[in-house]
């Protein structure tokens, strides 16, 4: 059994010798770039710590956790573009650091990479673990759609913010749980409670990626504070606000949604007030801290000795206290 440590040295390792830069490298480079700026992995190490519950050796799954995260980040180029976003792991964004043309044509590519390394998958279960790839892929992007469409919108409710977050994020990790399980050998059972558990580490993991782009530290957060703001983003804390405002409030956050030209640190302030006046932070923890409760029960139930589940219960456990 690895500990999670290991288990992220060896994604690591291999993607860092997965890719070399060759022509044309207005193509290749950003990609270079964006993965060897690392991030938290947290895709590829799900999906291995799942296959490491049945199989010792993970060797034969690191091909396809590559695959994942290698997917994770063409969303990221194209999630950049489309939220306008200039800040990404500490760095500028690759719309930013090279045009727009860019992050559409490099994430492109990376998609087609994705596919091929998911392909490495052992071919017993080859044509399981595609369908459920390009299922989750698919559903990515109706998350994303659903994520801008409710820019515009002022009636989202939690339910439609949840679903939507649940596309655009959960199902990426509960699918790398997923596939790591039928990778090993998994009952059906088994792969689908913790697929069913990625989803709910999955949702909390977004809540918390809201709740860090206004509450967070720029330095270590390694993106731009209050860029959910200024989109118009409708997040679990906007959403919330909106519904427990009063007159006045509600009046407030109306017009700075309405406003299109203003200076970008007054929306922030503004909003940040609000939710700070009604308490938006605790309410925000304590929805994350229902999908934890939910994904460790779910956890529990998952048929292997419980020691071998202690790795997962306390990565999920320090996701839940990240600070980036
Ligand atoms: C960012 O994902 C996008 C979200 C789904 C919130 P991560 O927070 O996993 O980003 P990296 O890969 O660690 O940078
Ligand atoms: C990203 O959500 C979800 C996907 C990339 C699919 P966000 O837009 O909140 O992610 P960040 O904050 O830019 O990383
Ligand atoms: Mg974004
Ligand atoms: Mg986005
Ligand atoms: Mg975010």
């Amino acid at each position: 059994m690895l500990t999670a440590n290991q288990i992220h040295d060896q994604i690591n390792t291999y993607i860092s010798g997965s890719f070399l830069v060759h022509a044309p490298e207005g193509l290749y480079a950003p990609i270079d770039y964006v993965l060897s700026m690392g991030g938290k992995r947290i895709r590829p190490v799900l999906m291995l710590m799942a296959y490491n519950l049945y199989k010792e050796d993970v060797s034969a799954a690191l091909a396809p956790a590559t695959g994942i995260e290698i997917f994770h980040n063409y969303t990221l180029l194209h999630d950049d573009l489309m939220d306008r976003a200039d800040m990404r792991r500490g760095k500028k964004t690759v719309h930013k650091e090279w045009n727009d043309n860019t992050a559409i044509l490099s994430g492109d590519a990376m998609l087609v990479l994705a596919y091929q390394y998911i392909a490495k998958a052992p071919s017993a279960h080859l044509k399981e673990i595609l369908d459920l790839f390009s299922m989750t892929a698919l559903e990515v992007c109706e998350g994303q759609q659903y994520d801008v469409d409710f820019e515009h919108w002022n009636n989202v409710t939690e339910q439609d913010y949840l679903e939507m977050i649940r596309l655009k994020t959960a199902v990426l990790l509960a699918a790398g749980l997923k596939m790591g399980a039928i990778q090993g050998g998994a009952l059906q059972q088994d792969a689908d409670l913790l697929y069913d558990f990625g989803i709910n580490i999955g949702q909390a993991f977004q809540l918390k990626d809201d709740f860090l782009d206004v509450y967070g530290d720029p330095a270590v957060f390694g993106k731009n504070i209050g860029g959910d703001i200024l989109c118009n983003k409708k997040t679990y804390m906007m959403i919330k606000a909106l519904e427990l405002s009063d007159d006045t409030q509600k009046a407030e956050l109306d017009k700075w949604m309405r406003t299109t030209t203003f200076n970008p640190e007054d929306k922030i302030s503004a909003v940040v007030n609000i939710y700070n006046e009604i308490g938006i932070k605790t309410r925000c923890e304590n929805k994350m801290r229902e999908y934890y409760d939910n994904a460790m029960c779910g956890l529990e139930k998952v048929s292997v000795e419980k020691e071998k589940k202690n790795e997962l219960t306390n990565l999920v456990h320090d996701l839940m206290c990240r600070k980036n």
